[in-house]
């Protein structure tokens, strides 16, 4: 097989700093040893999110200079419409400033106290975005996804069983929304597939409860779709999205992950009265309907990447790109979940840091010496991200332990790539000498983003 290549040609170029394992060690300690608090200069190779992260193309950035800043009617503002009515079929579009302030935004109105929201996995805003409402938030994602290093197509895929029993149990009245989302971020980055979409809708209709899709990751969702799922072979990346899309009454999107951009959201419905709700608390809080929390060339660059991202060789370096990072990995014998997802890879560091207890933060030990060894700053998606206490203060842990090395689109090359697959010999060699760490401080919500920590000697 031939070398995989970037279907693309560098036209600026951002220098990296390399820095020392002394340095970085000093960077650790003043950041309270949690990878957010670090300073970017400080880092090598960024693989903290894809969201935000990706390199607009010459195109987008032609757009940029295009864009039209007026107040309301804005030309970029009718492309941005036409382009993501044509995407998913929903008439009602809202600009916000990125996917939260769409989550909030409709997550405030359709939720309470009292009211269920139900998902293949919440997101951590979305959980956030729910709870902060006064409901609660239930992750049914499918049995096959518990088994973290085993093949199934479409380990994003919600449970239909549980579906069924959480909808009975808590009376279809309670449940403020089923939401979907595609690929399953915070379980591994994995696709969900068209037919257990169908079954939803199927199951939504059946009990009138709203269907929500956060789709911002769909096309690199569509792909799998078109190479795993029977029947899909001949249709185009674009049109398996806008089925898909289709079958939702409501659509989010953080436009910072399949956008192509470095900045925005949306919320799109297709109810009109839910839509004059939407759009009072965009104009109180994002701005006028026509721009929300967007300038116009934010609306034309995003315009032009969410049509740039269903490009046949784009999304076949992407997926076969972060593919080759875990295919690496693996082979090398550090545990990842498999298949490799979309956008990032995902190690099961429970199993890599069997050593450090559940309780001391394997994930974020493995986080840590990633970035003390080669510089490269990832993120930890266990019980620093998901864990609660209980009443006695004991941690109820996250279900999986797992490390995401997400890679922004466009940014690195093949031999960025190749120089993370080498750090993992020092990792392999050094992993015993770190006992985990104890959280020194915490926020209320979201604690991983903020949180200090210190190592366990
Ligand atoms: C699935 C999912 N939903 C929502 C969000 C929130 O979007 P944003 O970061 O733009 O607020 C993210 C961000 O990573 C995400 O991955």
């Amino acid at each position: 097989m031939r070398a995989l290549t970037e279907p693309f040609k560098i036209k600026m170029v951002e220098p990296l700093r390399v820095t020392t394992e002394e340095y970085r060690e000093e960077a650790l300690r003043k950041a309270g040893y949690n990878p957010f608090l670090l300073r970017s200069d400080d880092v090598f190779i960024d693989l903290l999110t894809d969201s935000g992260t990706g390199a607009m193309s010459d195109r987008q950035w032609g757009g940029i200079m295009m864009g039209d800043e007026s107040y309301a009617g804005a030309r970029s503002w009718e492309h941005l419409q036409r382009v993501a009515q044509d995407l998913t079929g929903m008439q009602y579009v809202l600009p916000t400033h990125q996917g939260r302030a769409a989550e909030r935004i409709l997550y405030s109105i359709i939720g309470g106290p009292g009211k269920v929201f139900i998902s293949n996995t919440h997101f951590d805003t979305t959980r956030a975005n729910i709870e902060y409402t006064g409901a609660q938030a239930f992750d049914i994602v499918c049995p096959e996804a518990a088994d973290v290093e085993s093949y199934s197509p479409f380990k994003g895929n919600i449970d239909l069983n549980k579906l069924v029993q959480l909808i009975e149990q808590h009376g279809a009245k309670s449940i403020a929304a089923v939401i979907m989302t595609v690929t399953n971020n915070s379980s591994g980055g994995q696709p969900v597939c068209m037919e257990n979409m169908k079954a939803v809708r199927a199951i939504c209709d059946q009990y009138g409860i709203m269907m929500v899709i956060d789709g911002c990751r769909i096309a690199e969702n569509s792909y799998f779709v078109h190479h795993r799922e029977e029947g899909y072979q001949s249709k185009s990346y674009l049109d398996i999205a806008r089925e898909m899309l289709n079958l939702g009454d409501a659509f989010i999107m953080s436009a910072k992950k399949d956008g192509l951009v470095n900045m925005g959201g949306l919320l799109t419905v297709k109810d009109e009265a839910l839509s004059v709700k939407c759009t009072n608390l965009l104009i109180i809080s994002e701005g006028f309907t026509t721009y929300g929390g967007l300038s116009g060339r934010d609306m034309e660059a995003l315009a032009i990447g969410l049509t740039e991202v269903f490009d046949q060789d784009y999304l076949h370096y992407r997926i076969r790109s972060t593919t080759y990072l875990g295919e690496k990995l693996r082979d090398k014998g550090v545990p990842v979940v498999w298949p490799i997802g979309g956008h990032a890879v995902y190690i099961d560091a429970a199993k890599l840091y069997a050593h450090v207890p559940v309780d001391e933060y394997p994930g974020q030990a493995l986080v840590i010496d990633l970035y003390l060894k080669g510089g490269i700053r990832c993120v930890e998606v266990g019980s620093v991200m998901f864990g609660k206490y209980d009443e006695q203060g004991k941690l109820i842990p996250a279900a999986n332990e797992l490390v995401r090395m997400a890679i922004p689109r466009r940014v690195y090359t093949q031999s960025h790539i190749d120089y993370v697959i080498d750090v993992f010999d020092d990792i392999l060699e050094i992993k015993n000498r770190n006992k985990g760490f104890r959280i020194t401080y915490e926020p209320p919500f979201l604690r991983h983003f903020t949180a200090h920590f210190e190592p366990i000697n």
